[in-house]
């Protein structure tokens, strides 16, 4: 084939792709076989590899994954993306349309959508082709994560139905349909990984994944319901949405056109109604005014508009019986009381336990085993206990007794005055806490072993191969190869799984790479409590080396910038503790770094120590984390947010307005890269 014979196949393999992609995700009737489309697919894809300058970002190819995403660009809102507001009650809701009465004094339409739970986002389509998706991240500003996006399949990547304006956005909601959210999670806790809260924070996590083949993977949904830009088709929300819907976006299917409060009310009580029968998770119903020129007229304030309101669901209730009452020992040592109930059907789901979070709330709801008690469902995948019928109290109901040692390795608990948490103070060889030393130890931040997980980090510790960070350094082939576990599916299957070859080399390769890792992210990864990953790079860059740091006493520590008495006192007794120290000892012999390197990373000079800096907008000599980065190299300090401790706003050109004024209001004083440059000069 030449070039041109390429470039009509390419361009009539994406076409059919496209069609039976449209036949089988949003008419559910699929034309051809599995068979027959992955052949259509995998030839598109290896002409596609085979001729680079055929590439095309919106090609259907990109549906099935592949671009990694090293770090989420941040992008500006064109418009900011704003929030709603909540109401709970009719009540609450007549308020509302009172002062919509007031503000508009002409008659006015109500349209009503579900409120889907799931994680906003902006796209932009450019001359009927997807250009970028962002998310909300703080209203001005999100990240741009349209590798994971191309991935949906409800969301068109190329318009083909003529009469889109030129440029314009769709905002909508990215949701985890409840099926594949519990495929997911079973498969999850399968391979020994934490299962995921709710199917939002499960949208949420999927979209900033690095591997787009993942996201892929993940059958993520999208319903679009907020059209924005200057030349849209209609001067109506209805017309606009529907007219989106004929572009080939997933409009919400209920939209209700509603002329009095009290007919939004029947579709609320309709939708509460049969909301658990739903495929996904919604929290409520959204009203909005229907006139966009009405919409101008309502205006915003300056969270959320005045033409729409959120009317948000109580959560359900159920009730059953206490059975018992599980103590668990958390990864840092709290414990958690969790109740065992009798199986009762709550929101779509069988609970069987609920949590009971500390003494004060047991004391408090005063209940005991065998009481009949009142559940409900939060945001979290745990339900939570809210009350018991005193009524029905059986005779013979046993008070709670909360345990005065550790359930798991019996030493005596501890609670601080200014906590509601018991917790076990055995950091070095309570089990759950070993592993959730070892798990922070891996983590992305830390050291980063990613061919390591919760479940693999169980498994070697179950099978007395690890018992803190420095045996990980150990391990050797042999140990690793054909250890295995068993285990149940949440439907009761009992499965087995091993460590094979592959597994083994890459755990062995994963945990070799971290000799290279610098000081400070070694000083992080060894847990101490309340060293994060800003105190450790102070204490790291401060002492230059752990020998260093162990002999510092409290009154060295509390000379380093921003570190209190307590993060000093806990960093000192930290390393008056035998064991640590044997730690420390066996990390050092196996290699890790133990001293700041000279890679430039290190203080330079002093001239802006103890100055806060809030970096917003772009700047032209430095990227945003070179900026950033600069800031601590003189010593200065970043943070996120303006408040009336910042020193310093960098102002980059773009700087949202808003922005600028709250720095003016707080007396901040804002200045641009080239005072920033005069001042480390
Ligand atoms: S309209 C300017 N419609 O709920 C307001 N939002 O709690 C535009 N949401 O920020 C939002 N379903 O992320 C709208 N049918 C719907 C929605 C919806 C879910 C989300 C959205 C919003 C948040 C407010």
């Amino acid at each position: 084939m030449d070039l041109e014979e390429t470039k009509n196949r390419v361009e009539y393999l994406r076409k059919e792709i496209n069609y039976h992609n449209y036949q089988y995700y949003e008419l559910s009737n699929p034309s051809i076989s599995d068979f027959e489309f992955d052949k259509l697919l995998e030839e598109l894809i290896r002409l596609e590899k085979e001729n680079p300058a055929l590439f095309d970002p919106n090609s259907p190819s990109q549906r099935v994954g592949g671009q990694i995403t090293k770090e989420f660009r941040q992008v500006r809102h064109k418009y900011p993306m704003l929030s709603l507001g909540n109401t709970y009650s009719a009540e609450e809701l007549a308020d509302f349309d009172l002062r919509v009465q007031k503000g508009l004094n002409e008659p006015y339409e109500y349209i009503c959508e579900l409120k889907y739970d799931g994680v906003a986002i902006g796209l932009t389509y450019i001359n009927g082709q997807l250009a970028y998706a962002v998310t909300r991240g703080d209203g001005e500003t999100g990240d741009e994560v349209t590798t994971n996006v191309r991935t949906i399949h409800s969301i068109p990547l190329k318009i083909n139905t003529p009469g889109y304006p030129q440029e314009f956005e769709i905002r909508g909601e990215i949701i985890f349909p409840r099926k594949s959210f519990d495929n997911l999670n079973n498969e999850r806790i399968e391979l020994g990984y934490e299962p995921f809260a709710n199917p939002r924070n499960a949208a949420s996590g999927s979209l900033k994944m690095q591997d787009s083949r993942e996201v892929a993977k993940r059958k993520l949904d999208c319903y679009l319901y907020f059209l924005l830009g200057d030349n849209l088709p209609f001067n109506t929300h209805y017309e606009n949405l529907v007219q989106a819907g004929k572009w080939g976006f997933n409009v919400p299917k209920y939209m209700v056109r509603c002329s009095s409060i009290q007919q939004v009310m029947d579709f609320i009580n309709e939708v509460d109604k049969g909301r658990s029968q739903l495929p996904f998770d919604i929290d409520g119903v959204v009203i909005k005014i229907n006139s966009l020129a009405q919409q101008t007229q309502l205006g915003f304030t300056a969270k959320s508009p005045r033409w729409a309101i959120a009317y948000k669901f109580s959560p359900e209730r159920a009730t059953s019986t206490l059975l018992s009452v599980d103590f668990q020992v958390g990864r840092t040592g709290v414990i958690t009381p969790v109740a065992n109930l009798k199986p009762v059907q709550l929101a779509g789901t069988t609970v069987k336990r609920a949590s009971l979070h500390n003494l004060d709330i047991i004391n408090e709801l005063d209940v005991r085993i065998g009481d009949r008690v009142y559940v409900e469902k939060g945001g979290e995948i745990i339900p939570k206990i809210v009350g018991r019928d005193l009524e029905k109290r059986p005779v013979n109901a046993i008070p709670l007794e909360f345990p005065l040692k550790c359930p798991e390795c019996a030493t005596p608990l501890v609670r601080n005055e200014e906590e509601a948490h018991h917790y076990c103070p055995n950091e070095d060889t309570c089990p759950p806490q070993i592993k959730g030393k070892l798990e922070h130890f891996i983590s992305r931040k830390a050291m980063d072993i990613n061919s390591l997980g919760e479940g693999k980090i169980a498994m070697l510790f179950d099978n007395h191969l690890v018992n803190n960070v420095a045996d990980l350094y150990k391990l050797s082939y042999t140990d690793l190869l054909g250890i295995e576990k068993t285990i149940t599916s949440t439907e009761g299957k009992e499965k087995k799984i091993s460590f094979r070859e592959k597994s083994v080399e890459n755990i062995l390769e994963g945990i070799r790479s971290t000799l290279g890792i610098p000081f400070e992210r070694v000083l992080y990864a060894l847990g101490i409590r309340y060293v994060g990953e800003t105190v450790a790079k102070k204490l790291a860059f401060h002492f230059n080396n752990i020998d260093n740091l162990i002999a510092a006493s409290v009154e060295d520590l509390i000379q380093v910038p921003e570190i209190g008495e307590r993060i000093a006192q806990r960093v000192y007794s930290f390393f008056r503790d035998d064991y640590n120290l044997k730690i420390i000892e066996a990390l050092k012999a196996y290699g890790l770094q133990m001293e700041i390197r000279d890679t430039g990373a290190r203080i330079l000079e002093n001239k802006l120590e103890g100055r806060s800096f809030v970096v917003s907008g772009v700047f032209t000599r430095f990227s945003r984390d070179e900026i950033k980065k600069t800031i601590e190299q003189y010593g200065g300090r970043n943070v996120s947010g303006i408040s009336s401790k910042t020193d310093f706003v960098l102002a980059g050109e773009d700087m949202g307005p808003s922005k600028r004024k709250k720095a003016e209001e707080l007396g901040v004083k804002v200045i641009t890269e080239e005072d920033f440059l005069k001042m480390i000069r």
